[in-house]
């Protein structure tokens, strides 16, 4: 048997089987629905780098892609590809496993002088779990739609499912809200370093959420209440607390030669948990109801991330207060309400999704934090930020990127860990799905954002798809370092500038 093919994230199997080798060419028929055709084109090009017609008319003498839809392949996203000289044959329940299907036909494609190779090869696949993530936070650095899209796509090609966008934090409000527009007039000019900031009109965020659901990715905001809000002050300052200056805080400014956080002026460093809304104030819920019932009319996804993070300028007693009323509020807005693990002590309303983001090996509150949501049954998305904080340096050499979170964070490190081996306690049923996060202190361009995400993120992608760490023999670090280097060629075609780490055995083309 040749050797496995250079696929991430792994498939549930793949078996290599008798025959020559299918040739893809741009006049290949395709015999599909016309969305599934349309799906095949423009996957196929982008692998590609090239135009591939893909006629749909079907002539004996050419071998074909065939896309069908089988009601017995489950669940979403799961699908089934053969591959040999006569044909390629994709099958699945629907659009998203087909989606899948062709994404995984991407990676198997080798050029030669007579069109793209696929290997005679039958793959059954079907993932883990069924939220894959990505959080991109938009707030510390903006980045424009093209960028955005950008990344909808290379989320897409790794089977991802969630793109979380963090869409608010001290340095920026970067979502148009009709009811309140001083927020992007009045705070939405400013990011770290002094960057111009930016935000997205609501067109802008409709084109974002139309772009990910025709990829069968859905779109998840996040307004981070009631820390991470130094901006709303910008705009409102009534509802804002005076920031919480402590000595540490004045250290780490010191040290990086950052002015202090100062109420009513932007605020360009990297600093955090010193801003809180005032929750003294029945202004500030009435606010937060505003703000919350026009994002969820905006939003057709069901989950809204309320963020509950590092709310160190927030008294404890009105913390649990607001997370209660506000995450009951999104529920009875008909959404889903996700918030970090740090609000797991809190009485949060019972259908909150936890996102835990201590590390590989937890302390203990962050693990009671975590388990609470577990126990009231409503899960946990597991971003373990030495593992899948992808804005974390790779070494010491990485020219972007910070290292708080047990950094540096390997290739090899951000791929060895289990999702169910993170909080003991928790089971796969537990699990709603695993997320990686690029956290943007320290990047302001997709270039910034491909290097620090690839390949780190096909490790993420893996971990939420591909069975277990260990369970087989392809699903370990030798394999995955071969794997993801398969992946170089591709990459490149597709404009994804990674990071050629010497720990992934690339491959030239
Ligand atoms: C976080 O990293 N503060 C969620």
């Amino acid at each position: 048997m040749t050797a496995h093919p250079a696929l991430v994230p792994l498939p549930r199997s793949v078996a290599v089987i008798e025959g020559d080798p299918f040739r893809l060419t741009a006049q290949t028929p395709v015999i599909a629905d016309p969305d599934a055709a349309a799906a095949a084109r423009r996957i196929l090009s982008t692998a590609t780098a090239q135009t591939l017609a893909l006629p749909a008319e079907a002539s004996p003498s050419s071998p074909a892609l065939t896309l069908s839809h089988t009601s017995d392949i489950a669940p979403p996203g799961a699908y089934r590809l053969v591959a040999a000289d006569t044909g390629v044959e994709i099958s699945a329940a629907g659009a998203e496993g087909l989606a899948a299907g062709l994404h995984t036909l991407a990676q198997l494609l080798t050029p030669t002088s007579e069109g793209w190779r696929v290997p005679a090869v039958r793959i059954d696949d079907a993932p883990r779990f069924a939220y894959r993530g990505l959080m991109l936070d938009v707030a510390r650095h903006f980045f424009p739609v093209a960028d955005v899209r950008a990344i909808i796509d290379r989320a897409a090609s790794l089977k991802l499912t969630h793109l979380h966008l963090h869409l608010t934090d001290d340095q920026g409000w970067r979502l148009q809200l009709r009811a309140h527009p001083a927020l992007t007039d009045a705070a939405s000019g400013s990011a770290i370093g002094g960057g111009p900031g930016g935000f997205y009109t609501q067109e802008d965020y409709r084109d974002i959420v139309a772009y990910a659901a025709a990829r069968h990715i859905t779109v998840v905001p996040e307004i981070d209440l009631p820390g991470h809000t130094h901006a709303v002050g910008l705009a409102y300052p009534h509802l804002a607390a005076d920031p919480v200056v402590t000595p540490e805080l004045v250290a780490e400014a010191a040290g990086r030669g950052e002015a202090l956080p100062a109420a009513g002026a932007p605020y360009t460093g990297l600093g955090v948990g010193f801003s809180s809304l005032r929750l003294d104030e029945e202004a500030t819920f009435d606010f937060v109801a505003d703000v919350l019932g026009e994002l969820a009319h905006l939003t057709p996804g069901p989950y809204l991330h309320l963020g509950g993070d590092e709310a160190f300028g927030t008294a404890a007693d009105e913390y649990d207060a607001f997370l209660s009323r506000v995450t009951q509020l999104v529920a009875d807005l008909g959404k889903v309400p996700v918030t970090w693990h740090d609000a797991g002590r809190a009485d949060v309303a019972p259908e909150t999704v936890g996102q835990y983001w201590g590390l590989t090996t937890p302390d203990a509150a962050g693990a009671d934090a975590a388990l609470a949501f577990v126990r009231r049954a409503s899960g946990v998305i597991l971003s373990p930020a030495d593992a899948v904080y992808l804005d974390m340096k790779y070494d010491d050499d990485t020219p972007r990127g910070l290292t708080w979170a047990g950094g540096p964070t390997s290739v090899r490190r951000a791929y060895e860990w289990d999702p169910v081996s993170v909080i003991d306690g928790i089971a796969d049923d537990d699990i709603v799905g695993v997320e990686a996060a690029v956290w943007t202190e320290t990047i302001d361009d997709l270039a910034g954002l491909d290097a620090m995400m690839f390949p780190r993120l096909a490790a993420a992608a893996e971990a939420a798809w591909s069975a277990p760490l260990g369970s087989t023999p392809e699903r370990s670090w030798e394999s995955f370092r071969r794997r993801v280097g398969g992946l170089g060629p591709l990459w490149r075609r597709q404009e994804i500038v990674f990071h050629p780490d010497r720990q992934i055995a690339w491959t030239g083309e």
